[in-house]
């Protein structure tokens, strides 16, 4: 015999959601205040992948420089990357940028309401398309982030990896019958919340969460089953050095990377697969026309891709003269660190030109083959190696 559901059954999920929205959901996010599209917009690409109070920080510096879609749309990629450097996931950046400058040249410089035309602006899915709908405009869309998958897996306790597509499909399905008639704006805000702040992969706050009653995964016991993990193999590691060329006044050679594979247009130092003093010095003559007195390794760095770890050794080397006779085949600069301009980096480049930055005196080897630190061209050792903005002629 099946129970007809009476007065006394519980509230739909919207109902409980939305209830615990008006007491503990967040109200006061920076584009919550003010949510024009182009707000929403922003903030959704930045969320992608990324917390909350990681990205606080670099939407207000992004919003004050590109108040709205023709600032960006106007402005260079450069300085685009460089406001986000240190985000990560620079393609979101770049698909942004090129999003802005259709959205300007096709509609008007208004993003289109209509879903299919916001899905085809570069780096807007379904769910981000949903998102910016319901939130800037209070439309009835379904979102399915990683949030909302796991909390839609343990809800309904949904066996399998939410990336598959047939996965993906029911998950769709479900968020979709779950929608409310009303309040999407919040809905959406709410959904997102509890799966970022209560409903979390690692520690479940099932004590706190307004779903517990009926969740399926809760019921059973079985909350941290849901959802399945990716089914994969180890990360491959690939391993690369960073040449990081100094010249005589402390400036510090920059590579603009092709736009596309990894870092796609951010700066980086040249990179090449040896290792050994002796081949990098022979590297940095024939490849990109350098003399480099002495290579000096430091120690190795990881950073982690979704699908690769790269281990970085970072090897300084200081240029002491040129062959003019190589062609460099990208754009590359002398990269003044005492007096950096706006370009954007990859992260590691960044912190390794911070590193650099603190040590600035010239290491050079004495007849022993030990390291002695020495200012450039006589200078005494403390005084600084850098004055005034590198050119790039200096070799
Ligand atoms: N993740 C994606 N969009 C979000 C939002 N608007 N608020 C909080 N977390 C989010």
């Amino acid at each position: 015999m099946t129970r007809a559901r009476s007065s006394s059954s519980p509230p739909a999920l919207h109902a409980r959601l939305l209830a615990w929205f008006d007491r503990f959901g967040r109200k006061d996010l920076p584009w919550q205040t003010n949510p024009t599209p182009y707000r929403v917009w922003v903030s959704e690409i930045m969320l992608q992948q990324t917390q909350v109070a990681t990205v606080i920080p670099y939407y207000l510096r992004f919003i004050e420089r590109f108040p709205d879609v023709d600032a960006l749309a106007c402005a260079t990629l450069d300085e685009v990357l460089h406001l986000w450097t240190g985000l990560g996931y620079y393609a979101r950046a770049r698909n942004l940028h090129r999003a802005a400058r259709i959205v300007c040249e096709h509609y008007h410089s208004e993003l289109p309401r209509d879903i299919n035309l916001l899905m085809q602006l570069p780096g807007i899915g379904r769910s981000t398309a949903g998102a910016l709908l319901a939130l800037a405009h209070g439309e009835r869309h379904a979102i399915l982030d990683g949030n909302v998958k796991r909390v839609l897996a343990r809800f309904h306790a949904i066996e399998g990896w939410p990336g598959a597509p047939l996965m993906e499909k029911k998950l769709w399905a479900l968020a979709e019958t779950h929608l409310p008639a009303t309040r999407l704006r919040d809905y959406t805000q709410a959904f997102m919340d509890l799966g970022a702040t209560l409903c979390t992969r690692t520690q479940p706050a099932c004590s706190r969460c307004p779903l517990t009653g009926d969740c399926a995964a809760h019921a059973a016991g079985r909350v941290m089953n849901f959802p399945a993990p990716q089914p994969r193999a180890a990360k491959p590691v690939r391993k690369i050095t960073f040449v990081l060329l100094r010249n005589r006044a402390g400036a510090v050679r920059l590579m603009q990377r092709p736009p596309a594979g990894i870092w796609g247009r951010l700066w980086s130092f040249p990179e090449c697969t040896h290792r050994t003093e002796r081949k990098i010095q022979r590297w940095c003559e024939s490849e990109l026309g350098f003399i480099v007195a002495q290579v000096e390794r430091h120690d190795p760095l990881r950073h982690t891709f979704s699908h690769f770890h790269l281990d970085i050794l970072p090897v300084v080397a200081e240029v002491t003269g040129r062959r003019p006779a190589v062609m460099e085949t990208c754009p590359a600069v002398w990269y003044n660190i005492t007096q950096p301009d706006a370009r954007g980096l990859a992260a590691p480049v960044k912190r390794l030109l911070l590193e650099l930055a603190k040590h600035p005196a010239r290491k050079i080897h004495d007849a022993n083959g030990e390291l002695r630190k020495t200012g450039p061209r006589g200078r005494s050792p403390q005084a600084p190696a850098v004055s005034g903005r590198a050119r790039q002629t200096d070799f």
